[in-house]
């Protein structure tokens, strides 16, 4: 049953269960917290504050102190949180096997890729292991990395050098995506083989041109592999569009789903190029130990094995449908809305904040970074959270030396405005 408790223009409901305009939804428990949003496909401005409310209330975040941080981890919804609770209580209820495969088709759906093309993994690290570990590179070989990168796409690179003498050249992303594509080009020589970058860096939030980048990778014959820890949940992801080979991510940041929950996507193509090095009971169509062989499946679940926890990955369906249901255009114009409000308010903060992540159209999404010029950077983090009451990221990579502020669909201008505040005190 239905019970269409807010009406606006026909957007937003809420439901119990059921079937609405022939979406189908979860019928949750008598008196769960969770709420269905429908946005029916239809736009919904970024400051629709009705809406958006709305939205806000179907998560259990607390309000104090204000979360600012998305970036490092997204706090799921209420209708997340029962799907895995359910799933938890119905498997043990059960003893039941299995039940974490049925999210590779919604996974590949969501990003646009094909379900064949989809690992399933436990974090963003996990997919890079997979590629950093899995090409064939020797001593000398190259890969194109930038002075961005978060430790886990850093490390794996690392380790590969330390094992093979794989040799990573550094580059700068420039302030535009033309200059970044650039500078990509000008490292490329005879030796590289791998360019390995993020599509959403983790330090400003700026977001490279991860399309053009996989074009150029092409023409010249690399392997393309995107961070794409970022993306899927802040902005709408196409894999196919964007053309790379390997893209990996997780479920736990912008998806707003389960704490452990990620996927690599491989383009089907290139599935035979990557060797598999950690392996177990599903990777394969057929094994035996007194002939000493093995078959690997020839999609890419040959990277993922054995006993997972179907409860994070119904979860994670579940942050998958609760995104759809607000439409990820809607999310994307959302989280565009929140940080053009805090890159505004930081603007007329002058001199006193250096802002760092690129306006160009198409250089940002909902993360702003700024280094203040009158107070340490970690100094600020601190005081916002203990007299002000935000949670922020400082960010002390690569001598960054600067705040990072990522808004998602749970906040509201108002913490925006008071946050800007904060700073312009400290500042
Ligand atoms: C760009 C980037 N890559 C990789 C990671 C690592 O993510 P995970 O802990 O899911 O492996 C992060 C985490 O913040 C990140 O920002």
């Amino acid at each position: 049953m239905t019970s269409p408790a807010i009406t606006r223009r026909g957007f937003i409901r809420t439901a119990t269960g059921g079937m609405i305009g022939g979406t189908l939804l979860y019928a949750f428990p008598e008196g769960s917290r969770a709420r269905y949003i429908l946005a029916d496909e239809e736009p919904v401005p970024g400051d629709d504050e009705h809406f958006w409310n709305v939205v806000r209330g179907q998560f259990p975040l607390r309000t104090e102190p204000v979360f600012l941080n998305n970036g490092t981890i997204g706090p799921s919804p209420f209708v997340v949180i029962d799907a895995v609770t359910a799933e938890l209580e119905s498997v043990d209820r059960d003893a039941r096997y299995g039940g974490w495969e049925d999210v590779r088709p919604k996974i590949a759906r969501f990003v646009h890729a094909d379900p064949e093309e989809i690992s399933i993994t436990h974090n963003v690290t996990d997919g890079i292991n997979v590629v950093a570990c899995g090409l064939p590179l020797k001593n000398g070989d190259e890969v194109i990395m930038t002075d961005q990168e978060h430790a886990g796409n850093a490390v794996p690179w690392l380790a590969r050098a330390r094992r093979d003498g794989i040799v990573i050249r550094v580059i700068s992303p420039g302030w535009t995506a033309a200059e970044t594509l650039e500078r990509i080009n000008d490292a490329i020589n005879s030796r590289t083989r791998v360019i390995a970058v993020p599509h959403i860096t983790c330090t400003t939030g700026q977001v490279l041109p991860a399309r053009e980048i996989s074009t150029l990778g092409h023409d010249k014959g690399l392997w393309v592999m995107i961070d794409a820890a970022h993306t899927p949940g802040m902005l709408p992801l196409d894999v196919h569009a964007i053309g790379c080979d390997f893209l990996t991510t997780c479920g736990h940041k912008w998806m707003l789903g389960p704490k452990g929950t990620g996927f690599l996507y491989i383009r089907k193509d290139v599935i035979g190029e990557l060797e598999p090095y950690w392996v177990g009971a599903g990777v394969d169509t057929g094994w035996d130990l007194r002939a000493g062989t093995i078959t690997y499946r020839d999609d890419a679940h040959r990277f993922d094995f054995a006993t997972q926890s179907s409860a994070l990955y119904v979860g994670l369906g579940a942050a998958i449908d609760f995104l759809y249901n607000i439409g990820m255009e809607n999310v994307s114009r959302r989280g565009q809305a929140l940080a053009g409000r805090l890159r505004g308010g930081l603007r007329e903060l002058g001199e006193r904040v250096e802002i760092l992540t690129p306006d160009e159209p198409g250089g940002y999404g909902s993360v702003v970074a700024f280094r203040p010029k009158n107070i340490a950077f970690d100094t600020l983090q601190q005081s916002l959270l203990n007299e002000h009451r935000f949670v922020t990221r400082q960010v002390p990579e690569n001598g960054m030396n600067c705040n990072r502020i990522s808004t998602h669909i749970y906040n509201v201008p108002a913490e925006v405005d008071r946050f800007l505040e904060a700073v312009r005190r400290l500042v």
